[in-house]
Formats: C-alpha cells, sequence, structure tokens
C-alpha cells in the first residue's frame, strides 16, 4: 500500500453498462465525441486530486454487473453508475443496489426525460441516492464532485469528533 492510499478519503466505483464502450463513435449527435477511456482519465485525474481511490468497469452484461455490485459490497463507498439501456428495465440491478446497501449515483449523458417515453422510467432511480441526466459526460463528473463533497464532509466530521 502507497502512503497515498493510507490517507484515502473513500473508494468509488464507477460502473457502466451496454454500449458505452462505443462512445466516441456512437450516435455522436446524442452521447458526443469523449471516448469512456477519455472520461474515465478525467475522474481518476480528479478523485487523485481528492485523495479518492477509484475503479473503472464496463461491460455489455446484466449479470456482470450484477456481480459486480455485489462484490463492491463492504468495500466500496460510493457507485457512480451509468446502466445504459438496462436503467429502464433492470429489476436484477435495481434489486442489486438496493441488496448491497452502497449508495449509487445515476448517471446518463444524454437527459433522457426529454428522448422516447420509454427511457423517461428509470426502475433504478428510486434505489437511488440521485440521478444526474443530460449534462454530457461532465453528468460523471457532477456525480464524483458530489461523491467527494460528501466523503469530505465525513472524514471532517470523524476530525472533530477526536
Ligand atoms: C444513456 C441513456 C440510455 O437511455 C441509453 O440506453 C444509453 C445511454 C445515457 O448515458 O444517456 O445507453 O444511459
Amino acid at each position: 500500500m502507497t502512503a497515498h492510499r493510507l490517507k484515502t478519503l473513500g473508494h468509488v466505483l464507477v460502473l457502466n453498462g451496454p454500449n458505452l464502450n462505443l462512445l466516441g463513435t456512437r450516435e455522436p449527435e446524442i452521447y458526443g465525441h469523449t471516448t469512456l477511456a477519455d472520461i474515465n482519465a478525467g475522474l481518476e485525474k480528479r478523485a487523485m486530486e481528492a485523495d479518492v481511490a477509484i475503479d473503472f468497469y464496463q461491460s455489455n452484461h446484466e449479470g456482470a454487473l450484477v456481480d459486480k455490485i455485489q462484490e463492491a459490497r463492504g468495500k466500496v463507498d460510493y457507485i457512480i453508475f451509468n446502466a445504459g439501456a438496462y436503467t429502464h428495465y433492470s429489476i436484477a440491478l435495481r434489486d442489486a443496489i438496493a441488496g448491497v446497501e452502497i449508495p449509487t449515483i445515476e448517471v446518463h449523458l444524454s437527459n433522457i426525460h426529454q428522448r422516447e417515453e420509454f427511457r423517461h422510467t428509470s426502475v433504478l432511480a428510486p434505489v437511488c441516492l440521485g440521478q444526474i441526466s443530460g449534462l454530457g459526460a461532465f453528468s460523471y463528473m457532477a456525480a464524483l464532485e458530489a461523491v467527494i463533497d460528501r466523503l469530505e464532509k465525513k472524514a471532517g466530521e470523524a476530525t472533530e469528533s477526536l
């Protein structure tokens, strides 16, 4: 373990679901030109500045995402999750989030409420801390800022009570 790790404020997992591996070339008029690797690099840089440990995982498979959420139990403080199309119908992912009790922020690049009717419903939102939708690649950064803010406040409270 490095000294940097020892003073880590917390641990965040950034999860991406189906087709998000295609970001940058996938329907750029909707999702932009930024790749998932670019998004993750920006998040990693910001997390490092804030002394937050960060891990990334993308899968096109529902069960693999369920496994990853279950593995995170007891290890991860927050999940930032773009579940892609699973957002709209995966009860398995909703149950996984509810089951592990890790505060999860749902993110979307596009504004799902402005798009087709079937995208207006998120079955995940009721078990998530919040939802950020429509800010493009910045949706992920906004979620990370919220996580950092919470972790810093928690660390401040812990120091005060010493
Ligand atoms: C998305 C919105 C979903 O409706 C869609 O299926 C995606 C991407 C977004 O980031 O805007 O795959 O989650």
